[in-house]
């Protein structure tokens, strides 16, 4: 009854489900259950001790500051991002410093968008696009990537039409763990030449990268089009710490300004001289020698396993696993998962993908091991009795 007092565009909005998923595994592990959660999607490492030690240095300092963030983080993001992206272009006039990748993602949404403006995701794709761009009145389009992963580009190109404003890429990208081919991303470019369409580049998981990276700036795409999110949450272990930033146009910038000004405010100081702190070791991540080795371990254990198929990813920390032989729907498939075993993953549905669940190996080695097992014995388990059924 009370729903009626909520707006319409929020009634139509769902919590995160990976979000969601993972509050409710932690929940029956603090009931006592056993649990294996691999449902995380941030590092499981502490927070970097050379980060304590900048932030310590500060903590006195408690005042507003600008809201697209302190000048001398800017100045270090535009150092930084010059030399990763390869691109002199860049000056701190486009940058935008915020708390976290979301509000940032969510403040280009609602600059960009008009009523009924189209928004393409390549899908498999991360959860909170579609919401983010419902709650900013546009119509998210989802066009499947290939088999491989990969974007296909000629249906990207089929989906454009005089509505669209942006088409959003994450490589590597959260769900699959895979990079897009610079062939594909170079093709792209090439098609948008001549179009009025915003490249946003969701680059949250750039640093955690196991195989040669392109980055966006190389691909051919035009600055003026070109939008990027960055951040601190995955390649730091901030997940909780909430601070990204935005390189976009300058016009775009001032326009996140004005958004954030009326809304989330600058990101706290704490933070930003946290992300400082980042950037004064170049912000490589400290765990990724550690993800490369659980990477490992769970590819070893799934190409042992019949009855499932997935692709090994290039980055993040994740396995989208193909699930189809054994089931058409991975919400059922995820709760007997969990109900039999202990063991949590995310199923695909929310990500547009319903015969696939997603795996996180953010996890520590032994409970890698000890849940990918079980997980192994389910599949077993399960493909069993779906022959007897049949
Ligand atoms: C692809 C992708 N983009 C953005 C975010 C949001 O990151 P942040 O925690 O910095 O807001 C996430 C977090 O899961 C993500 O996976």
């Amino acid at each position: 009854m009370r729903d009626k007092l909520l707006s319409q565009r929020i009634s139509a909005i769902k919590e995160s489900a990976t979000l969601a998923l993972n509050a409710k595994v932690k929940a029956l592990a603090a009931s006592g259950v056993t649990v294996y959660n691999l449902t995380a999607g941030e590092p499981d490492d502490q927070t970097p001790q050379y980060i304590i030690n900048k932030v310590s240095d500060h903590l006195h300092e408690n005042k507003y500051t600008p809201i697209s963030g302190m000048p001398v983080l800017k100045d270090a993001i535009v150092q930084h991002a010059r030399s990763f992206y390869d691109a002199n272009w860049m000056d701190s006039s486009m940058v935008v410093v915020t708390a976290g990748a979301k509000p940032a993602l969510s403040a280009i949404m609602q600059s960009l968008l008009n009523p009924g403006d189209e928004v393409i995701v390549p899908t498999p794709a991360w959860v909170s696009y579609t919401y983010m761009v419902q709650l900013a009145d546009g119509v998210i389009k989802p066009v499947p990537l290939q088999s491989d992963f990969d974007l296909d580009v000629d249906a990207l190109q089929a989906a454009i039409t005089d509505k669209t404003k942006a088409i959003i890429i994450n490589s590597p990208n959260n769900p699959t763990g895979k990079m897009y081919s610079s062939s594909a991303l170079k093709k792209l470019a090439k098609a948008l030449e001549n179009t009025d369409v915003f490249i946003i580049a969701d680059d949250l998981y750039t640093k955690l990268v196991f195989e040669p990276f392109t980055p966006i700036t190389s691909c051919g795409f035009t600055p003026d089009k070109l939008i990027i999110v960055n951040g601190f949450s995955k390649s730091q272990a901030l997940t909780g710490w909430r601070i990204g930033y935005v390189i976009a146009p300058t016009d775009i910038a001032q326009s996140l300004n004005r958004t954030l000004s009326h809304t989330s405010g600058n990101a706290s100081v704490p933070s930003q001289y946290a992300a400082i702190g980042a950037l004064e070791v170049d912000d490589t991540p400290p765990m990724l020698e550690n993800l490369r080795t659980r990477r490992d371990i769970v590819a070893r254990a799934l190409s042992s396993t019949n009855g499932i198929s997935f692709t090994l990813p290039d980055g993040a920390f994740y396995f989208f696993i193909d699930i189809h032989q054994q089931a058409d729907d991975a919400a059922d498939w995820c709760a007997d998962l969990l109900e039999q075993t202990g063991v949590a993953l995310v199923p695909g549905n929310d990500f547009y993908a319903p015969g696939f669940v997603r795996l996180s190996y953010a996890v520590d080695e032994e409970t890698l091991t000890a849940a990918l097992q079980k997980i192994s014995q389910f599949i077993q388990s399960y493909s069993q009795r779906q022959r007897s059924k049949s």
